[in-house]
C-alpha cells in the first residue's frame, strides 16, 4: 500500500514541528487527521497549512479541537478513523516551566500519552512515530551522542521524555505487534521556506533562534548570551540545530520505516546535522542573513546548560536513509524570512 491510502493522525498537528510536518505528508500523498488543544498554537496556522498544500490536498486533511487527556475525545475519533499511524508530537516543551510546575508537565505529557496508546491499542493501531529530545542524554559525557548512550533526564520536561521512552519500550516488549519509533530531535530551527509557516512562541522566547528573531524584529532589545566561558572556540556553548523541513522529512521517512520493517521494535534515532555551532556563529549567521546587527550581552551560564552537544547521525542516515539537507545558513535564511513577515508570529499585530 502506498502512501495513498494511509492515514496518519498527527497529534500537535497545530503546532511548530507539526504544521511543517503536515504539509510535507499532505504533499507525499498521505491522509492527515490533526488532533491539537491550541494550548500552543493557533488555528491560522492549520489555515496556512491548507493554503500551502492547495485546495484538493486539503480536502485529505481533518481538524480535531481536543486534548489527549480526554480519553473520550480520542475514542471518538478513533472510531471514526481507521489510522494507519500516529505520529505523536503534542506536549509542553518550556523546560523553566516545566521546573516551575512539574505536575503540569506530569499530567499533559505523560497523562496525554498513556491515554493515546491505551485507545491506539483498542482501536488496533500500532503504529507510533513519537517526538523525544536530544535532552534525554543530560549532559553527555562524550559527543557525538549516539543512540545507545545512557540516558539522563536534567528537569521535569526531560524526565517525561525519559518515561515516555521507557513506557513506549516496556508496551513494545510486552506487546511485540507495536512498531515505535522515537526521534531525537536537537536543535529544530527555520521555517517554511515559504514565509508563512514558522515557530510563533507565546511570552518572551526560551531558545536562542526565536528570541534573536524578536530582538531583529524590534520586540526585544537585546539578546543575552548565557556563558562566554565555555571551553569552545569562543567561549560559547555548541548546539546542533537542525532545519524544520530537514526534521519534517525525518518524520517521514521514520514513518515508511514503520510501514516497511515487521521487526522494528521500539528504536531510537537521532534527528540532527551531526555538526556543532555556537552561540555567538548563530549569532554571525544571524545577522548575516538578515542584514540586522543582534545587540548582545554576555551573561553568566544558564543552569543545567551542557557545554557542546551535537549528534551522530550515523544511525539515521543507514537505517531511515534520511540526512539533513540543510546548514545554519539556509536555517537563518528561511528563519529570517517567516520573521520579518510575520514580526508578530501568526497575529497580525500585538
Ligand atoms: P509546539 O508547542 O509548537 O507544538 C505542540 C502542539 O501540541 C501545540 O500545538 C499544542 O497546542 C499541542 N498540545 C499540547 N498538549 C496537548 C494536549 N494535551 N492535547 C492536544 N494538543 C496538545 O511544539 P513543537 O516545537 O512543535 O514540538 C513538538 C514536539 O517535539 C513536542 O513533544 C516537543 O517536546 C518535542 N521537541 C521539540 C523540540 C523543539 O525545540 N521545538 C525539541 C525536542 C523535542
Ligand atoms: N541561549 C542564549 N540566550 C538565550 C537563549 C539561549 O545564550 O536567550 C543559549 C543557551 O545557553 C544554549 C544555546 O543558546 O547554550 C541553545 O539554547 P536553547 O534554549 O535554544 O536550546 P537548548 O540546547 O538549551 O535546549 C533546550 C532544552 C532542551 C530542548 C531544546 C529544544 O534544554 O531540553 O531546548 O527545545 F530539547
Amino acid at each position: 500500500m502506498g502512501s495513498q491510502e494511509k492515514t496518519v493522525l498527527v497529534t500537535g498537528g497545530a503546532g511548530f514541528i507539526g504544521t511543517h510536518t503536515v504539509v510535507q505528508l499532505l504533499n507525499d500523498g498521505f491522509r492527515v487527521s490533526i488532533i491539537d488543544n491550541f494550548d500552543n498554537s493557533v488555528p491560522e496556522a492549520v489555515d496556512r497549512v491548507r493554503e500551502l498544500v492547495g485546495p484538493e490536498l486539503s480536502e485529505r486533511l481533518e481538524f480535531h479541537l481536543a486534548d489527549l487527556r480526554n480519553k473520550q475525545d480520542l475514542e471518538d475519533l478513533f472510531s471514526q478513523t481507521s489510522f494507519d499511524a500516529v505520529i505523536h508530537f503534542a506536549g509542553l516543551k518550556a523546560v523553566g516551566e516545566s521546573v516551575a510546575n512539574p505536575r503540569r508537565y506530569f499530567d499533559n505529557n505523560l497523562i496525554g500519552t498513556i491515554n493515546l496508546y491505551e485507545v491506539m491499542a483498542k482501536y488496533n493501531c500500532k503504529k507510533m512515530v513519537f517526538s523525544s529530545s536530544a535532552t534525554v542524554y543530560g549532559q553527555p559525557e562524550k559527543i557525538p551522542c549516539v543512540e545507545d548512550f545512557q540516558l539522563m533526564a536534567m528537569n521535569p520536561y526531560g524526565r517525561t521524555k525519559l518515561f515516555l521512552e521507557e513506557i513506549a519500550r516496556d508496551i513494545q516488549k510486552a506487546e511485540p505487534e507495536w512498531r515505535i519509533i522515537l526521534l531525537r530531535y536537537f536543535n529544530p530551527v527555520g521555517a517554511h521556506e515559504s514565509g508563512r509557516l514558522g515557530e510563533d512562541p507565546k511570552g518572551i522566547p526560551n531558545n536562542l533562534i526565536p528570541y534573536i528573531q524578536q530582538v531583529a524584529v524590534g520586540r526585544l532589545p537585546e539578546l543575552n548570551v548565557y556563558g562566554h566561558d565555555y571551553p569552545t572556540r569562543d567561549g560559547t556553548a555548541i548546539r546542533d540545530y537542525i532545519h524544520v523541513m530537514d526534521l519534517a522529512d525525518g518524520h517521514i521517512a521514520a514513518l515508511k520505516k514503520l510501514f516497511a520493517t515487521e521487526d522494528i521494535g521500539c528504536t531510537a534515532y537521532n534527528l540532527g546535522t551531526g555538526c556543532g555551532t555556537s552561540v555567538l556563529e548563530m549569532v554571525a549567521a544571524f545577522e548575516k542573513a538578515s542584514g540586522k546587527e543582534i545587540p548582545i550581552k554576555l551573561c553568566p551560564r544558564r543552569p543545567g546548560d551542557a557545554t557542546e552537544v551535537y549528534a551522530s547521525t550515523e544511525k539515521a542516515e543507514k537505517e531511515l536513509g534520511w540526512k539533513a539537507k540543510y546548514g545554519v545558513e539556509e536555517m537563518c535564511r528561511d528563519q529570517w524570512n517567516w520573521g520579518s513577515n510575520n514580526p508578530w508570529g501568526y497575529l497580525s499585530e500585538p
